[in-house]
């Protein structure tokens, strides 16, 4: 694995790469590497000739409050293990190789990013999709892999991709979890014991409203009113727990078509989320992921 930390390092090793025909796949991350990201570099490790991870704990999708200073970071496991997945290159750049002081420009793809986590977490997704448009012009990928365990995140990469005119494929991964049902995430290692086993009720919240729906219920109302129960008998503190339009990110009042099941919480001070996307049509409940191709203009 050839490990880079510049931008023109990458860039141009990339270009001559893909001049010799070599397709492109990239996964960007935070580090602190799981089960999750292993997947996804699977994924592309199956899809394309090349395998690009970068990792960068982007300070500009953390809030002020946040854990920019304490998120895990472990960059020489985090090689180790994408050198076992057979990741080609690794794409390590510092804050001064992304960043400088005269930067001017913000990417906001509006009302998506105010849903759900952008309600508690404003400037967020901008700081994400300014960190991913610029990884989509460094590493200029055909193909960018994303886990449908951050599916707002995920819907709003889609967005941006097809309104810049990024020529990229954006490729989603199923959430990994744990045996329990927790999903898998870098934050997990924030949880005390007591906490993990709390932790455990927003993928029960979401597996009941599935079965719910499953069992013909239709209306959102009791769907959420039945996971904001489940959340709050585990002491958890809800943030939101919603069924939303797959697409558009706006409630829904009744279930049908592709839906976003969603939850977030604080279990102690570590804030968690979680979802399940259906695709519901009359007594048929299918779980899907939020992937839409026919938003790309290059029929990639
Ligand atoms: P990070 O939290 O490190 O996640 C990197 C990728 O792994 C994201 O696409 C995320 O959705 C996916 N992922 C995380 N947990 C997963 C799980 N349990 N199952 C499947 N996929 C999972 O998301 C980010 O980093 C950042 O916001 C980033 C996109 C890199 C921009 O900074």
């Amino acid at each position: 694995m050839k490990t880079f930390t510049t931008p023109r390092g990458i860039h141009e090793h990339l270009l001559r790469e893909r001049r010799g025909g070599a397709r492109v796949g990239l996964v960007p991350t935070m580090g602190a590497l799981h089960d999750g990201h292993a997947s996804l570099v699977r994924l592309a490790r199956g899809r394309t000739d090349l395998v690009a991870a970068s990792i960068f704990v982007n300070p500009k999708q953390f809030g002020p409050c946040e854990d920019f200073s304490r998120y895990p970071r472990d960059p020489e496991r985090d090689a180790r293990l994408l050198e076992e997945l057979g990741c080609d290159i690794l794409f390590l750049p510092s804050q001064n190789d992304l960043y400088s002081a005269a930067d001017r420009t913000r990417v906001q793809v509006e009302e998506l990013s105010d849903a759900l986590c952008g309600m508690s977490r404003p400037g967020h997704f901008q700081g994400v999709t300014l960190v991913v448009a610029k990884l989509f012009n460094i590493v200029q990928p055909d193909e960018a892999y994303f886990g449908q365990k951050d599916a707002q995140q995920a819907l709003i990469i889609q967005r941006m991709a097809a309104d810049l005119d990024f020529p990229v494929r954006v490729v989603l991964g199923p959430t990994v979890r744990e045996p329990d049902g927790l999903a898998m995430s870098s934050r997990n290692a924030y949880l005390d014991a007591d906490a993990r086993r709390r932790a455990v009720s927003l993928s029960k919240a979401l597996s009941a409203a599935r079965d719910r729906i499953e069992r013909g219920e239709r209306d959102a109302e009791p769907l959420a009113a039945l996971m904001r129960g489940i959340l709050e008998s585990a002491g958890v503190a809800v943030e939101y727990a919603a069924v939303v339009d797959g697409a558009t990110l706006e409630p829904r009042r009744e279930v049908e078509g592709t839906v976003l099941v969603a939850c977030a919480a604080n279990v102690g001070a570590t804030r968690l989320i979680d979802n399940v996307a259906l695709n519901v049509s009359g007594n048929e409940v299918r779980e899907v992921l939020l992937e839409f191709p026919e938003w790309n203009r290059y029929g990639l």
